[in-house]
């Protein structure tokens, strides 16, 4: 039987990690964009990380933007400390998914794994950079623990 938790014990910090479209194919999908992992393979690192360093993390992705907007506002009310988001083409289209991470003021760290600047100039503006505490782009599949590390670090300072 677990104990319950005495109000002196902390409740373990929880991370949210969102993908947008089409990273459901990251392996197969413009290799000499994205590189060869897949999303499986980020995620399960991601999860290994966060367990090592006593974090809960979820990922979750979708090719619906409704559907990210309304895991966005569920994470608001599940008390997410942050959140690392690629919103991948919403990156260069989503005034709803800003407005949804304004909405709940979660903390965000924007990833890419190409490099968006090097690339066409339609991808070069991002809804979401001026709002995120900073912003991963062009380190692959690295960024996503990168961004984790920060954040891990960032929780362990604010604590
Ligand atoms: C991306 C870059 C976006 O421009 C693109 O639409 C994606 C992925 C990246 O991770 O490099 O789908 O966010």
């Amino acid at each position: 039987m677990t104990k319950p938790k005495t109000s002196r014990q902390a409740a373990r910090p929880k991370l949210l990690v969102l993908h947008g479209p089409n990273l459901n194919l990251l392996g197969t999908r413009e290799p000499q964009h994205y590189g060869t992992v897949t999303l499986a393979d980020i995620n399960l690192a991601l999860a290994r990380r966060a367990e090592s360093a006593g974090v809960d993390l979820e990922a979750f992705q979708s090719n619906h933007e409704g559907a990210l907007i309304e895991r966005i506002h569920a994470a608001g009310a599940e008390g997410i400390g942050a959140i690392i988001l690629n919103p991948a083409a919403w990156t260069h289209t989503s005034v709803a998914i800003r407005d949804a991470l304004a909405a709940v003021m979660i903390p965000f760290v924007e990833v890419h794994l190409s490099n968006v600047h090097a690339r066409e100039p339609f991808r070069q503006h991002s809804f979401f950079s001026d709002l995120a505490l900073g912003v991963i782009t062009g380190l692959g599949h690295q960024g996503y623990l990168l961004a984790l590390e920060f954040l891990l670090d960032k929780f362990h300072a604010d604590a």
